[in-house]
């Protein structure tokens, strides 16, 4: 059951979140807040939101601070979202091994894993092993371990290719039923890290191609052009980056010139 939030607790998480993931709450989040949070009350046995507030502030529980962003974050994503990004993806991967070149791609804010393994699936096809490489980051701990064991319901995979299906996804059968499982092999290459996008990015060298989907959503202006910038750093000249259909980098960024709505690219270095 949620409890009540009043309009100082509700802005005080606004504040929480804000400061932890860069994430901009409008008030009609307040139900969910509420919501999400409540069995956290109930879990440490506080009567109010302002307790719980102060337990996060307390700066001695830092697992629980992981937790509070976890339920604070929407996760929602699926295999082969938004086709385009992935046939561009396919097309770069052609181009790379014509040219026996490597491929780097990153999925910066992957949920669950489905969109790094999409990415996964479509340079194994293409590519020799070793040649290519992804890794999925994300804020959220609780999300990285699903990605890791890769294991989903099958709802999540209507957008696979067939050929996919059958070589990289084991079907579940009896308890296991409506589920399917990443193969090993397939899991074994894609590397998944612990990266808050709006804090100083850990060392993981340059990008050919970096997918930022769906996330910059829940950012203000201000985070959205640090953000970007961040990773616009972390992309190779020439690289593509591309954003959710429903995003834009207009008044963001004019560090990377427009091939088609969503997708960017950076300009080759000047010699
Ligand atoms: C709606 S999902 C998008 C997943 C995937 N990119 C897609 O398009 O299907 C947004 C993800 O962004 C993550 N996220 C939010 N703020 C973040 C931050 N500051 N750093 C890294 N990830 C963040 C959330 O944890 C969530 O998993």
């Amino acid at each position: 059951m949620s409890l009540h939030i009043t309009d100082l607790e509700f802005a005080r998480f606004q504040r929480f979140i804000y400061d932890a993931a860069g994430i901009t709450m409008s008030p009609g989040k307040k139900a969910l807040i509420s919501g999400r949070l409540s069995k956290r009350l109930h879990a440490h046995d506080l009567q109010d939101f302002s307790s719980y507030y102060q337990l996060l502030a307390s700066g001695e529980a830092e697992e629980e601070v992981q937790i509070a962003i976890d339920l604070l974050t929407t996760n929602e994503t699926y295999f082969f979202r938004e086709p385009k990004h992935f046939e561009l993806l396919g097309r770069l991967a052609g181009q790379a091994r014509q040219q026996r070149q490597p491929l780097r791609a990153w999925s910066a804010a992957r949920s669950s894993g489905e969109e790094a393994y999409s990415m996964a699936m479509v340079l194994a096809d293409c590519m020799e092993q070793g040649m290519w490489e992804v890794i999925g980051s994300d804020i959220s701990s609780r999300v990285l371990q699903r990605a890791r064991i890769g294991h989903y319901p099958l709802e999540r995979a209507r957008q696979i290719p067939p050929a996919y299906l059958k070589r990289w996804c084991l079907r579940g059968m009896g308890e296991q039923e409506g589920t399917l499982l990443i193969e090993r092999e397939l899991r074994q290459q894609v590397r998944f890290l612990s990266v808050n996008l709006n804090e100083r990015l850990p060392h993981m060298g340059q990008f050919d191609v970096i997918f930022l989907r769906n996330v910059m959503i829940y950012f203000n202006a201000q985070t959205k052009r640090q953000v970007v910038a961040r990773l616009l750093s972390a992309l190779k000249p020439g690289g593509y980056f591309c954003i959710g259909h429903s995003e834009t980098l207009n008044d963001i960024s004019t560090a990377v010139e427009t091939v088609a709505p969503s997708i960017y690219r950076k300009p080759e270095e000047r010699r």
